[in-house]
């Protein structure tokens, strides 16, 4: 059991026994509170709790204080909010702001022990399964540009269907995120969330990382495998990059989706599966299908619902909100107190381009996190590099690997990201330069 202590806040004494007696009978310490003050002030006092059960509506503090207070305090915490029928809206607010789920009141002791088991297996999953740990489950969704909403919109409604979904997006724009957000959102949230980047590994192995391998099947296989299809079975199955995987392959990835069925390399026994399939790209659709990069079946098969994800540029009222949403977190994650941005500093990221999206900004304000500035952020200590100040310094005196990290990331920001152009520029294939950015990524700090 992962949940085991469990507040609970709701004014109406009737609920709140109702709650405790359901959470009592599944073996959980129960606490609970009358309103959102109280709750709060046991959050501040009391050891951390694993779930928190919120009414919406409370004297003193709401629910959505409480909500607030708890992720401000412990991050990784549930919180599930509990709303009256006819408010769903605000369930959706409550989800953007880390609630991992909600009730709609009244409800039966079954759908609440329902949501308790989500996150009892959804704690389960983060404690346990590596594969699962590299997959973005992250909670927070920030949308408050008229652009998202619309993406939200439907969103709930497109993750409880069965349907696939292609995500598309340019770099940095969240694709991983809503990714994770509609498998949350399913009726498989239960289940495993898998994640395959087909970008990251090798070409030789895809096929064995997909549908595992017996032992000895190929040099190197030494032991038996299982693959990332059997794992996500019951669940869904993220293919990130989708038009990553060799052409080569496509065939065989069709026919797993369409029957469900596949076999382990080396392997005769057909192995059935049930899943969701989600799919992701930054490539330019059209193209990739022209060029033959990518098997025109595959992509209709795949993109059962379409969902695009708008550049940052075109949704600027995200930014100062993703902006404060950074900065709480790193600040939390450094043990930093949470630090403030100037005026100008807000004026500096509402007018910048963004060429790498949500994933830049998130990088701008961890990078003047951990550089230890005052605790009001000012324009200054906001590092935007205008790309016609990068071409202008000189070129000596600069290492190969750093004349190379910057004719890539110019040319990609000439060519708006565009990774399969700029691949095609450069004359290297878009796994080798998809390595390249990961890897500038992570040594940002070094
Ligand atoms: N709406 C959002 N709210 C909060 N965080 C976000 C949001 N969108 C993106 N992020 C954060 O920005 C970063 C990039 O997001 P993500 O990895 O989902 O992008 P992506 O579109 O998959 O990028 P790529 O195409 O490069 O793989 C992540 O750290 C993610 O948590
Ligand atoms: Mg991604």
């Amino acid at each position: 059991m992962f949940i085991e202590r469990v507040l609970i806040a709701d004014d109406d004494p009737l609920m709140r026994n109702f709650s405790a007696e359901v959470l009592k009978r599944l073996g959980k310490e129960v606490f609970t509170a009358t309103n959102g003050a109280e709750a709060i002030a046991l959050l501040q006092k009391e050891e951390p709790f694993d779930l928190i059960l919120t009414d919406r509506k409370m004297p003193q503090k709401d629910g959505f204080a409480v909500l607030k207070r708890a992720k401000e305090l412990q991050p990784s915490v549930f919180v599930i909010m509990m709303t009256a029928f006819g408010s769903v809206e605000s369930a959706v607010e409550a989800m953007q702001l880390g609630a991992f789920n909600y009730l709609i009141k009244p409800f039966s002791p079954e759908s609440l022990e329902a949501v308790v088991e989500q996150c009892e297996a959804q704690a389960k999953v983060l404690k346990e399964n590596r594969y699962l740990r590299e997959a973005t489950l992250s909670p927070h969704l920030i949308a408050e540009s008229p652009a998202m909403k619309r993406v939200l919109q439907n969103l709930e409604k497109i993750a409880k269907s069965q349907a696939s979904v292609f995500i598309t997006g340019e770099s940095g724009t969240g694709k991983e995120v809503i990714a994770g957000t509609i498998h949350r959102l399913s009726s498989r949230s239960q289940n495993p969330f898998v994640k395959v980047n087909c970008a990251a590994i090798a070409e030789t192995l895809i096929e064995s990382e997909f549908f595992g391998h017996e032992k000895g099947s190929f040099t190197g296989a030494q032991g038996r495998k299982t693959g990332r299809f059997e794992l996500a079975d019951g669940g869904t199955l993220l293919l990130d990059e989708v038009t990553e995987i060799p052409i080569a392959l496509q065939p065989k990835l069709l026919r797993a989706i369409q029957e469900q069925e596949f076999e382990r390399v080396g392997g005769v026994r057909p192995i059935k599966v049930n899943m969701r399939f989600l799919a992701t790209s930054n490539r330019d659709m059209q193209e990739a299908i022209e060029t033959k990069v990518f098997r025109e079946d595959l992509y209709y098969r795949l993109n059962v619902v379409p969902l695009h994800l708008p550049p940052l540029r075109a949704r600027r009222e995200d930014v100062l909100p993703l902006a404060n949403f950074f900065l709480q977190k790193f600040c939390a994650e450094n043990h930093k107190v949470l630090k403030k941005l100037s005026q100008k500093a807000e004026q500096k990221l509402l007018d910048y381009h963004w060429p790498g999206n949500v994933r830049e900004l998130a990088n701008i304000i961890e990078r003047t996190v951990v550089l230890d500035f005052e605790e009001e952020i000012d324009e200054a200590h906001l590092y935007l590099e205008p790309i016609t100040a990068a071409r202008a310094k000189p070129i000596s005196g600069c290492t190969l690997h750093e004349m190379e990290k910057r004719l890539i990331l110019e040319t990609l920001e000439t060519h708006h990201q565009n990774r399969t152009k700029v691949a095609a520029l450069l004359g290297i294939s878009i796994r080798t330069l998809r390595n390249k950015l990961q890897e500038y990524e992570s040594t940002e700090f070094n």
